[in-house]
């Protein structure tokens, strides 16, 4: 393939992964914008296997069992069977996955990014066919030192974030005495390793031992920052994590001088930014300081303990509410997702606007466990998008609202966080369901949501709970609703 070609090519990818972008941002342009950003992949792919530089690999060999393979086609038929099992596994991951674990195995992708960047910094650094002296051979070096270095901190605060998503780590945040002094010492020595590491460059001396060692210290400042952050503040994280996946892949793009891959790691990671302000926005958090971690507990005194009557309730009362409601808004929450009760919460929707009512859905910033979680079920269960709003569009109308429905929400509904200046959670913007008439919570028993904070909305004397898994709860509602 000629190099106008390769790069026209690049030019068209790269225009398809912006269109992409910007349908993403859309639910009724979201199925399109996949599609745009398949097709860049796709050329992407093509173009860089066609581009020749895979063909002035030729001088590679391989040898597998004794037999030495070398030339252009045992390159091709080794980036193919390396096609083959990386998309299997990555085909068998997405279908498997259930739309609950979706965060981990974001969080778990990201890490592969990081790993990647890592390893073609050290392929890069042991690469003795490069030749190229001076200034360029610097700026070579420095790339390929902030390429791993930005790769090992994605790589291992992705894996904790995989961690305590999937609950196999704590989700409490870790919080070590001086840790903003560790994290500065960790800081000052990785820019004194990497003066060290370019000076060992110039001199022919031992580079890889200054490159090791700050290797190892990005991977402990990845651990050491994520586990730092929990509670509430988990998608600043995840979003933080896109965006150092993308500037990742950019730094792998200096390192391999592929325009692309920077142009989309620029892409991906511009836009994980500007994600994690609207998440850092929409919780009224600073950025810093979220990084900084410490949020997710509590800072000063004692959280307010919750007393007061829980009052149950069966699915015939629910029903009657209902019934008698005429303005209803339904809250879904990650309970909602887990209990797969999006399909029954639209039937019911249905047949309440058969009958009149006006019903709206009151969607949290980060409710679920990903940006846009409910969105995704919602659209899934074909609810149409002009009577789901933002938090921001219908939190000054709980006064006219009859019934409010929480289905399976915790965090995002929590009055502490507004009231109680103790909580781990104070200060984040919540759905003020208890300003309207009556609000029935749908969850399984008394425990808290993923801030692990108790929630005194449940003893509110204007709450209802029914008790139970969501799906099972709204089916019964439904039926009632139908006798
Ligand atoms: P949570 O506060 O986690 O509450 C979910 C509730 O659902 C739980 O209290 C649980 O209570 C209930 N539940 C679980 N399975 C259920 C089932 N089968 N049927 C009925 N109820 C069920 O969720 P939320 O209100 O959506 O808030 C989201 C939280 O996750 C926030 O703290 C947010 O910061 C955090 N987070 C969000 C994201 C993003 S990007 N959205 C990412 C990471 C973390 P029972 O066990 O009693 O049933």
């Amino acid at each position: 393939m000629s190099h106008s070609l390769v790069t026209m090519s690049y030019i068209v990818a790269a225009i398809l992964f912006i269109l992409s972008l910007s349908g993403l941002s859309n639910q009724e342009t979201a199925r399109k914008g996949n599609y745009y950003g398949m097709l860049g992949m796709a050329i992407a792919i093509i173009a860089t296997i066609l581009s020749g530089s895979v063909d002035s690999t030729s001088a590679v060999q391989f040898t597998i069992f004794g037999t030495t393979l070398s030339g252009a086609a045992t390159v091709y038929g080794v980036l193919i069977a390396a096609l083959l099992i990386g998309g299997s596994i990555g085909a068998t991951a997405a279908l498997k996955v259930e739309m609950t674990q979706m965060p981990e195995l974001v969080a778990i992708m990201h890490s592969l990014v990081g790993m990647a960047a890592v390893l073609v910094g050290y392929a890069n650094f042991m690469d003795s066919s490069i030749t190229i002296n001076g200034a360029e051979k610097t700026i070579h070096e420095l790339e390929i030192y902030i390429g791993i270095l930005i790769g090992a901190v994605t790589f291992s605060g992705s894996v904790i974030a995989f961690g305590k998503l999937s609950e196999k780590i704590s989700g409490k945040p870790m919080l070590l005495p001086g840790r903003h002094w560790f994290n500065l010492g960790l800081l000052i020595a990785v820019i004194v390793l990497g003066a060290v590491f370019l000076q060992q460059v110039e001199s022919g001396g031992n580079a890889i031992i200054p490159l090791a060692i700050m290797t190892v210290i990005a991977l402990v400042f990845g651990v050491h920052m994520v586990m730092a952050i929990g509670g509430a503040d988990m998608p600043v994280v995840i979003s933080m994590l896109n965006s150092y996946s993308g500037w990742a892949a950019a730094a792998t793009g200096f390192m391999l001088s592929n325009d692309l891959l920077i142009v989309t790691g620029a892409l991906v990671g511009s836009s994980g930014a500007i994600l994690s302000y609207i998440m850092c926005r929409a919780m009224n958090r600073h950025f810093l300081s979220v990084i900084a971690g410490g949020f997710g507990t509590a800072s000063g005194g004692q959280a307010a303990a919750i007393e007061g009557e829980v009052q149950p309730i069966d699915a015939e009362e629910a029903a009657q509410l209902l019934q008698a409601a005429k303005n209803i808004m339904i809250i879904p929450g990650y309970g909602m997702a887990v209990a797969q009760a999006q399909h029954t919460v639209y039937e019911i929707t249905k047949l309440l606007r058969d009958k009149g009512k006006k019903v709206r859905f009151g969607i949290h910033p980060v409710a679920g466990r990903m940006p846009g979680h409910m969105n995704v079920l919602l659209a899934e269960a074909k609810v149409p998008y002009d009577i789901v709003f933002e938090m921001d569009e219908i939190n000054d109308d709980f006064t006219n609202v009859d019934v409010s429905i929480v289905i399976g929400a915790n965090d995002i509904v929590n009055p502490s966080a507004l009231n109680d200046p103790n909580s781990p959670i104070a200060g984040m913007p919540v759905l003020e369901c208890w300003k309207g008439e009556t609000t029935i919570v749908l969850k399984r028993s008394m425990a808290s949501g993923y801030a692990g904070v108790g929630n005194p909305l449940f003893v509110l004397e204007n709450t209802r709970m029914l008790f139970g898994d969501a799906n099972a709860s709204m089916q019964a509602v439904l039926k009632a609703l139908k006798g």
